[in-house]
């Protein structure tokens, strides 16, 4: 026997990172204050699925796919002969890790493509945004979740093989993992470290890195809402989210008093109600002619929240009664839902003051999209 080479450098790279950005974005996945590193992380691991396909076709002999094409039987016997304590050793994957191994960059390019998805609809960012309905959008963001989770149980699965094959075959295979050695028999094929091919991974990792989080998630958010720079410290992805259609005429007719409540608030019985009873208006008349009040219903009504528009829209719809036509977006169930825990004192901050001054924490309420991301408390 004699301590050789088995993993090269980039196929350990490709491990250890996959298995930090896999905890990392778990850790973060349920804040959207971390959302811009979660991103970041799943973008990372999409990135070293690739290269480890490309590594299993011309890589070294133990990281090539062709040293562990063992199909599914094998799997099954191998752990059948692991539970009864005498199951042969390989110096490469054994046949049931190989099949975590393909299972788990299957998942991987999974959950990052569903994340992919969810993000463009349910945060409407990323390069994706604008592509799905948010109906679509819910949908993957389950799929996402889901994939994810048989993720966490395969990881766990994989490292509970890990400690059983380390005590049955008495080595330590997390610790080769970082060596890259192992003892084999006299003759076995030992390989090349790569370090050339591992330092430009680095190097690629590296300059993604910094694009990310020095340029990628600061600069737009603010240029879109016309705000200072420097004046929204919050990491975040670049909201680039589509453009809801617009409409001058009711821009400038329901916007000289408050903020263009955009109609995907409310569904169209609410707009046909507060146009027919323009006359009291909140205590005002709004004194529309009748062409005015016949276009500005259209542009309300075509984008009203039965369109599902944004998710605002799509949850307003559902949490109304069929035949509930409130006038105030403020009565609905949802937006009570949503704004039942923020402290009195921020309601009566000097820039909010009024509950339907939305654009004093909602940095998108003039575009109408309404995203997380876009969404500030003012201090007290
Ligand atoms: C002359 C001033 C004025 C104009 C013009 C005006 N509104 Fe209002 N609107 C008000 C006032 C006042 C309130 C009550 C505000 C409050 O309670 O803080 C209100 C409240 C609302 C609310 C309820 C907000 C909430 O959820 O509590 C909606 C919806 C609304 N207006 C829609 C419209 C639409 C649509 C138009 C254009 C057709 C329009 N408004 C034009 C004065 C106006
Ligand atoms: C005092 C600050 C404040 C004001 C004013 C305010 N909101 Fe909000 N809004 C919040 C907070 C905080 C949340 C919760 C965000 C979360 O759940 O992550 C929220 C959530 C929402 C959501 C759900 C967004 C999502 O995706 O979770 C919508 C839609 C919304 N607000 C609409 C409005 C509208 C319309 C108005 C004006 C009529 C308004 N808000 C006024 C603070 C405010």
């Amino acid at each position: 026997m004699q301590r050789i080479l088995i993993w090269d450098i980039p196929t350990r790279l490709f491990h250890w990172t996959l298995a930090v950005s896999f905890a990392v974005a778990w850790l973060t996945s349920e804040s959207d204050e971390w959302l811009g590193v979660h991103v970041f992380f799943g973008y990372l691991m999409l990135g070293m699925v690739a290269f480890r396909v490309l590594w299993g076709l011309v890589g070294t002999h133990y990281a090539r796919f062709s040293s562990f094409w063992f199909g599914p039987n094998d799997a099954l016997t191998y752990l059948r002969q692991v539970m009864k304590g005498h199951a042969a050793r390989h110096i490469g994957h054994n046949p049931t890790g190989s099949a975590a191994i393909y299972l788990l960059l299957l998942l991987t390019v999974a959950v990052g493509l569903t994340g992919f998805f969810t993000l463009g609809t349910e945060e409407q960012q990323g390069a994706a945004a604008g592509w799905l309905s948010i109906a679509q959008g819910r949908t993957f963001k389950k799929l996402h979740e889901a994939f994810a989770i048989g993720m966490l149980l395969l990881v766990i699965g994989h490292i509970a093989g890990v400690v059983i094959e380390s005590v049955l075959h008495k080595e330590n295979l997390a610790r080769s993992m970082v060596t890259g050695t192992k003892l084999a028999p006299n003759g076995a094929v030992s390989v090349k470290p790569r370090t050339l091919i591992a330092v430009l991974m680095l190097i690629l990792v590296g300059s993604f890195g910094v694009w990310w989080f020095s340029y990628a998630l600061h600069a737009p958010i603010e240029k879109q809402f016309g705000r200072p720079s420097g004046s929204i410290s919050r990491a975040s992805v670049p909201f680039v989210g589509t453009k809801l259609p617009d409409n001058a005429q009711w821009r400038e007719e329901c916007g000289s008093c408050h903020i263009p409540f955009y109609p995907a608030l409310l569904p169209v019985r609410s707009w046909a109600r507060t146009l027919a009873e323009q006359d009291k208006h909140f205590g005002t008349d709004l004194g529309l002619d009748a062409g005015t009040s016949v276009a500005i219903l259209a542009f309300l009504t075509a984008n009203a929240a039965e369109r599902h528009l944004t998710e605002a829209g799509l949850k307003i719809d559902r949490s109304l009664a069929p035949n509930a036509a409130p006038l105030r977006i403020t009565e609905t169930p949802y937006w009570i839902k949503k704004h039942r825990e923020i402290p009195n004192a921020t309601w009566l901050a000097p820039k909010v003051k009024s509950k339907t001054n939305c654009d004093a924490c909602h940095l998108d309420a003039m575009q109408g999209t309404y995203e997380d991301a876009a969404m500030r408390l003012p201090k007290p």
